[in-house]
């Protein structure tokens, strides 16, 4: 891939939602690459944590299977970011919603749907990059994904019930992640699927500390984020497996985020 210099690549900052990263060119940009990059685009070092690519392809592929699902099953992603885990999604289900609350992802999510693709930039070194194209995956129908804009925490009343729900890398990044948990028995089919994946990763600035699943000294119902996950979701639901998918997101050419999901497969009870 060349190495490019453009005008003003990567200066702008958007002003949709001051405050809200995901609503930045910055993740705009490293968000399309995470989720549609191919491998020599992301990461040229073979040498590298190769295994840790493709992470919305293997949250759905390594944890959804189409014996998991009857046919006309409906797919929910909840933090769909740009949206290839939806599209994903796409070929095990008819029909897939993809919320995310950050409206530059949805706005990404749905250029690829109806144009088939979407420009962007790469960032390699300073303010230099490399332009790069986002494109639908091959052999998904587009026509099966809806996206929209949307709270995780204030879900609209009518979307219905779903055989597979998806919560890649969103509940440590929600406000009052419970008020997300509470609505799931009513989200997720009887004998249907719920996949949660997170690096656990509880920040002040996304969660008061009061409110965070796990990682929280001193009180031991809160240690641990799969327990707290646990004591939110049974007995509505039963922990079925748990997986450790790897995940690498490029910030520019010699700096990445190495990091470790937990991902927990959740069957809602008849
Ligand atoms: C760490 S990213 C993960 C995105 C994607 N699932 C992935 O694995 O690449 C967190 C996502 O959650 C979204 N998000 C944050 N708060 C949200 C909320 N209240 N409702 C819906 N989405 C939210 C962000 O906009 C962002 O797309």
């Amino acid at each position: 891939m060349a190495f490019a210099t453009l005008g003003t690549p990567n200066a702008p900052i958007s002003t949709g939602a001051p405050g809200n990263p995901y609503e930045t060119d910055k993740l705009v940009n490293e968000y399309l690459l995470f989720h549609y990059g191919a491998a020599g685009e992301v990461l040229p070092y073979e040498w590298g944590p190769v295994g840790a690519l493709d992470y919305p392809v293997r949250c759905v592929s390594e944890c959804v299977t189409a014996a998991d699902l009857p046919p006309g099953a409906r797919g929910l992603d909840l933090g769909c970011a740009v949206g290839r885990s939806s599209f994903e999604l796409a070929r095990l289900c008819v029909e897939v919603v993809g919320i995310d609350y950050s409206h530059r992802f949805v706005e990404a999510a749905e250029q690829i749907r109806t144009a088939g693709g979407m420009d962007y930039f790469r960032l390699d070194e300073g303010e230099c990059g490399t332009q790069l194209r986002a494109s639908l995956p091959a052999g998904v129908d587009p026509e099966r994904v809806r996206f929209e804009q949307g709270d995780a925490m204030a879900l609209r009343g009518d979307l219905g019930r779903f055989e597979v729900v998806l919560m890649a890398n969103l509940i440590d990044r929600l406000r009052e992640p419970v008020r997300c948990l509470e609505r799931l028995p009513d989200l997720v089919q009887p004998g249907g699927l719920l996949v949660v994946t997170s690096p656990y990763t509880w920040m002040q600035e996304y969660t008061a500390r009061k409110n965070w699943l796990g990682g929280v000294a001193g009180d031991g119902s809160r240690q641990n984020t799969l327990d707290g996950l646990r004591s939110h979701l049974e007995p509505a639901f039963q922990l079925e497996a748990t997986r450790d998918l790897p995940f690498l997101i490029r910030e520019h050419a010699r700096k990445y985020q190495w990091s470790v999901a937990q991902a927990s497969l959740w069957r809602r009870s008849r």
